[in-house]
């Protein structure tokens, strides 16, 4: 990294974005009572709002929104007639999933072969401290050059919508010029990137019943209709024989233009074991950013350990579909649903309840604001700006941009392929949260000065 003062600032800085780090890592917020309680996630906001009020932030609130939980919003003023910088991330993290499967404590974060372990670490308490970070580094050097609000969600991953909804009931609130979004990810470590599109999703919570009661599988087995028996054939019915997503009514040809994803690079990201096949056709790229995907991410059903040999009356599955931008979460609840009730066999009775959404986003990367990243990119990596797609979901994104569709929205963050986010053993590499912090600390200062230099508001 290069040296100058503000370069040199931000590495001073790491330290206490580690401790501060590991103090976020250690509540499991995540946003759903019936695995962690709520206090660890309000244990979480009340972590966020003390530091916004250190960094001199006005307005912190703890904002009650409609899905139950809470948002943490402050505001920063700089100098009259600067722009406005929202600065976006999330404190709620994923479960940790089989913490027997962590190489260390999912909520203790760990330094192991140079990089910082923990729930959350990358998605996106990380996110949080680069935001930090890069203000406190500003602040020593004469402040930041625009007005910053920071809005922090509590429950960005159960996809429930609470901020969305709060924000759209008080569209004043995070009105901005320009909104840097903490919670996407470099393309690789070592190489800056801004995402320009995101999917967007539908978790679906699917429920079959055939019998009364379980039965003896010997007694009954071979005439009775089993319902994990018909939940196994609807699920098998989203993919064709090649592992692509057939979902009856989702177009599944959308081509990706722009940086390709090497097959050999996204084997090794994905950890593909030898001898083991990609689904699906195409490019990568078209596969995960321009084209629909269906996953299985649970299913209710005896586990293997204490089953019995007996036909099962019930069965459920939850499910989520991605989708591309131009296609929209209710599509896909709507096409999926059809889908599955169409699949079922055997007059098996199906019931298909929707958990969450989030719809997909494309950014502007042409504008003003983007020109300003690049550079500051360019300094802070020695590198050159990358623009690559995402499969992922935010789902605010899409919000944001319904509201204010004068403002310049850009993506960055700690979730590169490394960083593993969702599995176990999830971490952030502390060089990327160096880096970036240094980028973003640039950027405010590029972009107060090209707002200011062409006369612009
Ligand atoms: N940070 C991720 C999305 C992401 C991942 C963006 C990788 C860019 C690169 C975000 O926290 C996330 O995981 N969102 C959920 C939202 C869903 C529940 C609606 C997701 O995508 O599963
Ligand atoms: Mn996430």
């Amino acid at each position: 990294m290069s040296s100058t003062p503000l370069a040199d600032t931000v590495a001073a800085l790491m330290p206490r974005a580690r401790t501060e780090l590991a103090e976020l890592v250690s509540y499991a917020s995540v946003a759903d009572e019936r695995q962690f309680p709520r206090s660890e996630s309000e244990k979480a906001a009340v972590w966020v709002a003390d530091a916004l009020r250190a960094e001199g932030f006005e307005e912190v609130a703890l904002l009650d929104t409609p899905d139950g939980t809470q948002s943490v919003y402050g505001r920063l003023r700089g100098s009259e007639g600067a722009p406005t910088v929202l600065l976006y991330a999330h404190y709620d993290v994923q479960p940790p999933l089989d913490e027997s499967a962590w190489l260390s404590p999912p909520f203790e974060l760990t330094e192991r072969d140079g990089r910082w372990y923990g729930r959350g670490a990358a998605d996106c308490k990380g996110g949080l401290l680069m935001h930090l970070t890069a203000l406190r580094a500003l602040r020593e050097h004469d402040g930041a050059p625009v007005n910053i609000k920071v809005i922090v969600e509590g429950s960005e991953e159960q996809g429930t919508g609470g901020l969305e909804r709060y924000a759209e009931q008080h569209p004043e609130l995070l009105t901005a010029d320009a909104i840097v979004i903490g919670d996407a990810g470099n393309f690789r470590v070592g190489l800056p990137t801004v995402t320009s599109t995101l999917r967007g999703m539908v978790l679906m919570e699917l429920r079959v019943a055939t019998l009364e009661g379980n039965l003896h599988s010997g007694q009954f087995g071979g005439a009775a209709p089993d319902a994990l028996g018909a939940l196994i054939q609807m699920l098998a019915s989203l993919r064709d024989q090649d592992g692509s997503t057939t979902v009856d009514g989702l177009d599944a040809s959308g081509e990706w233009q722009g940086l390709q994803y090497p097959e050999a690079d996204f084997r090794r990201d994905a950890k593909v074991l030898d001898g083991v096949e990609l689904v699906g056709t195409g490019t990568v790229a078209d596969r995960i950013w321009a084209r629909p995907s269906v996953t299985v991410l649970g299913i209710d059903a005896p586990p293997v350990v204490g089953a019995t040999p007996s036909v099962q009356a019930t069965a459920g599955a939850l499910i989520s579909v991605r989708v591309p931008p131009g296609v929209t979460s209710e599509q896909a609840a709507q096409a999926l649903t059809a889908h599955l009730r169409a699949a079922a066999p055997w007059g098996a009775k199906v019931e298909v309840t929707q958990r969450g959404s989030g719809q997909p986003f494309r950014a502007d990367t042409g504008s003003p604001a983007y020109t300003a990243m690049a550079a500051a990119m360019r300094e802070a990596y020695g590198e050159e700006l990358a623009v690559a797609g995402q499969g992922g979901s935010i789902p605010l994104c899409n919000t944001l941009a319904g509201l204010y569709p004068e403002a310049e929205i850009l993506l960055i963050g700690l979730s590169e392929p490394e960083a593993q986010i969702h599995a176990v053993n999830e971490s952030v590499s502390p060089q990327e949260l160096e880096r970036l912090s240094l980028a973003e600390a640039l950027f405010l200062g590029r972009y107060a000065a090209s707002k200011s230099g062409g006369g612009a508001a």
